[in-house]
């Protein structure tokens, strides 16, 4: 109880990160009691390949003994791989919260299955691939769309005289002020786990550009050190790319990182009321 009332003062990424690192050693605790009664727990894991002709999907359930397995649903399904179903498919790689690749759906929420902590209790964990995706296998979901939306939005630096700025010629100051408005935005891991939470992008997805992308959108549009904030704008203007956006807020409430895209996107609206579009066409 100390513990937890300790933890409220840091950010959602920071207390994250400690309870990551207290179920770490809560591990290290249960592996050093290795005739503990077994501690079943039922996983029940998405699994369809559609490279395999006729192949359906389905819902397949695996029982681990959770004296012998990590805390978190990333560690069960490495379990799962290693000790019993080499087939499983899935994406992962950091196992901190850090590289965004092992998001799903899991019990009904999307994301990152390296910080969701498998539940107590006798129900069953359910791990799906993130919703309203198409799947590669298992549960890895086909990020092309995804990648090719966050590219459209040229996610770096743009300055108007390109012959003077060569790219690592020179260092670009920001005021502090000016650095901190970056908070909360550049933390983003682009795991994707609010665009496909977000119902618009569900339906949309095609010319709407999502709550993750618009996030980063905005990061450079805010971004002090950047000459192209009209230019940025004028890409939003049609009814899609971020009018579809409804404030429904699922991105916000889902984030793993605690981040408030939902903010970002009202924040571009704003500024789409004023900007200066006949620069923009320039
Ligand atoms: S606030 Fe906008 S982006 Fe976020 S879930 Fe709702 S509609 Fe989607
Ligand atoms: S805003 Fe949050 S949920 Fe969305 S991609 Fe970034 S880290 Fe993931
Ligand atoms: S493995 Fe990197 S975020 Fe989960």
């Amino acid at each position: 109880m100390a513990a937890r009332s300790c933890l409220t003062k840091f950010s959602p990424a920071t207390k994250a990160v400690i309870q990551l690192f207290q179920a770490r050693c809560a591990q290290t605790a249960a592996a050093a009691a290795p005739h503990a009664a077994p501690k079943m727990k039922k996983i029940d894991v998405y699994r369809w390949d559609p490279d395999q002709q006729g192949d359906k999907p389905r819902v397949q359930t695996y029982e681990i003994d959770l004296n012998h397995c990590g805390p978190m649903v990333l560690d069960a399904l490495i379990k799962i791989k290693n000790e019993m179903d080499p087939t499983l498919t899935f994406r992962r790689s950091c196992r901190e919260g850090i590289c965004g690749s092992c998001s799903m759906n899991i019990d009904g929420t999307n994301t990152l299955a390296c910080l969701y902590k498998i539940s107590g209790g006798t129900k069953a964990v359910k791990v799906y691939p993130l919703p309203h995706m198409y799947v590669v296998k298992d549960l890895v979901p086909d990020m092309s769309n995804f990648y090719a939306q966050y590219s459209s939005i040229e996610p770096y630096l743009k300055k108007r005289d390109e012959a003077n700025h060569a790219p690592g010629s020179q260092q670009y100051l920001q005021t502090v002020e000016d650095r901190a408005k970056l908070d909360g935005l550049y933390e983003c891991i682009l795991c994707a786990c609010c665009s496909t939470s977000c119902p618009s992008y569900w339906w949309n997805s095609d010319k709407y550009l999502g709550p993750a992308v618009l996030m980063q959108a905005y990061r450079w549009m805010i971004d002090s050190r950047d000459e192209y904030t009209d230019e940025r704008l004028a890409m939003m203007e049609d009814g899609f790319t971020v009018y579809r956006c409804h404030t429904i807020m699922n991105c916000t409430k889902t984030c793993p990182k605690g981040l408030n895209p939902g903010q970002a996107i009202g924040e571009i609206k704003k500024m789409l009321i004023n900007y200066n579009k006949t620069a923009a066409k320039q």
